[in-house]
């Protein structure tokens, strides 16, 4: 049996997860940029419109609208479906806290809606449970880059004629039965933020095929637009201040996310081909679960998460597992996502002076997930498959050895701390 890195074997991995790393920022952007520069266009430039455009054929929407970040995006998306004070909106709490925050300041209330265990994602069945008469809108968040199954949701949605809004912001380019994710409800929302498939440093995209959607949303931060709507648009006599924000993109940024869009199959391609082959090498270890992916769904390699099954290796705790895995030098680490039914935000006072939340919301599954699900891989952009085949050796080593881990769990009596992976909050 080989000696753990950690009890001073040698490292099963050799490179960094910055050697898998594609640049964030293609060659040929900074030309673009520096013409925007020169030019002194650092505002109202017409590469904005140009990129919308672009965006909105890729992902096969009639109306997009280019934002200063994802979480504006969704907070365009809460007003463009008439979601006002009182109104219920379902979202998960497994989930970066912008999927549900922009919600607060317009005094709805969230409704947390628990997962499914194997797919990280909200059902229909977990979100049928939370549907009451005052029900205004349903956020589904297609988390690590894997689409919810939405056929199901879509069909339930319908029924109780429900707009859904997808967060998109894992997703750029994964597909459900053939269209692309953000492209299939009522409204798409993308975060373009630095650490996206799609980078421009901060930037969102809002998407949709309604127009009135559109139009609205329009409203919300893009108030110099208005002028531009159809005559008969009721939104084109706020055109002297919007409703308020100023979600206006910076055009750099916009340039930075067209260049990163033309090479997102291709990164998604190599991607995809490397997350899928250290899901297959790890399918035979019991005591971890790659996320399963929804019949239909393409889902692409945003984030590399897994579920660790402790009561397969004896009880060792996810902190000493991840622990050894580190020192061989996986890089890895603890989830972040599903706590958002316990954070303050959404439990007690609403700092905008709209009452009070009382969230009693009873998520097992997310709460089990939380504790469980960790960062397994970087994303293999520029690796081979002998590095990721490093990988499952690595994972291989650390399973095979947990008996020793545990006797040293057990003799110290402390549960090891959790080793630190990339932070959640970049995701
Ligand atoms: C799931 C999810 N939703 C929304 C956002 C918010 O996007 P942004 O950071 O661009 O505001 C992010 C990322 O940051 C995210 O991961």
């Amino acid at each position: 049996m080989a000696k753990l890195a950690l009890f001073g074997g040698e490292k099963a991995v050799s490179k960094s997860a910055s050697a898998y790393a594609a640049p964030i920022v293609a060659p040929e952007a900074y030309a673009k940029v520096e013409r925007l520069l020169r030019a002194g266009n650092i505002s109202l430039a017409p590469e904005v419109a140009q990129f919308e455009k672009k965006f909105a054929d890729y992902m096969g929407v009639s109306h997009v609208i280019g934002a200063t970040n994802g979480t504006a995006t969704l907070h365009m998306a809460l007003v463009a479906a008439g979601v006002g004070p009182g109104d219920e909106v379902i979202v998960p709490s497994f989930t970066y806290w912008a999927t549900v925050a922009p919600m607060v300041s317009l005094g709805a209330v969230p409704v947390f809606a628990d997962v499914d265990l194997s797919s990280h994602l909200m059902t229909a069945e977990t979100i049928v449970a939370k549907i009451t008469p005052k029900t205004k809108a349903i956020i589904v968040v297609h988390t690590w880059g894997t689409p919810c199954d939405m056929d199901s949701i879509l069909a339930l949605a319908t029924k109780f004629n429900i707009p859904v809004i997808e967060d998109a912001s894992h997703a750029h380019g994964a597909t459900y039965k053939g269209k692309k994710a953000g492209a299939m409800a009522d409204i798409g929302c993308y975060s373009l933020q630095g650490s996206k498939l799609m980078p421009a440093g901060e930037g969102g995209m809002f998407a949709t095929n309604n127009p009135k959607y559109y139009e609205r949303a329009m409203a919300v931060g893009h108030y110099e637009r208005l002028h531009t709507l159809p005559e008969d648009s009721p939104y084109r006599k706020y055109a002297l201040t919007g409703f308020g924000f100023k979600y206006r993109p910076n055009p750099m940024a916009m340039v930075l996310a067209d260049t990163a869009l033309d090479h997102l199959d291709q990164w998604n391609e190599v991607r995809n081909r490397l997350g899928r082959l250290l899901d297959e090498q790890l399918s035979e270890f019991a005591c971890i679960e790659p996320q399963t992916v929804p019949e239909g769904a393409n889902r692409v390699y945003a984030y590399h998460y897994m579920r660790y099954l402790p009561e397969k290796l004896g009880g060792l705790s996810i902190g000493s597992f991840l622990k050894a895995l580190s020192a061989e030098g996986v890089s890895c680490g603890v989830c972040g996502y599903g706590r958002l039914h316990q954070a303050p935000l959404f439990n007690g006072e609403n700092p905008f002076g709209h009452g009070t939340y009382r969230s009693d919301a009873s998520l097992p599954v997310t709460e089990l997930l939380a504790r469980t699900a960790f960062f397994a891989a970087p994303r293999f952009e520029t690796a081979t498959e002998s590095d990721v085949l490093e990988y499952a050796e690595a994972y291989g080593k650390v399973i095979e050895n947990a008996d020793l881990l545990l006797e040293v769990e057990q003799e110290k009596a402390v549960k090891v701390e959790a080793a630190s992976g990339r932070s959640i909050n970049l995701v």
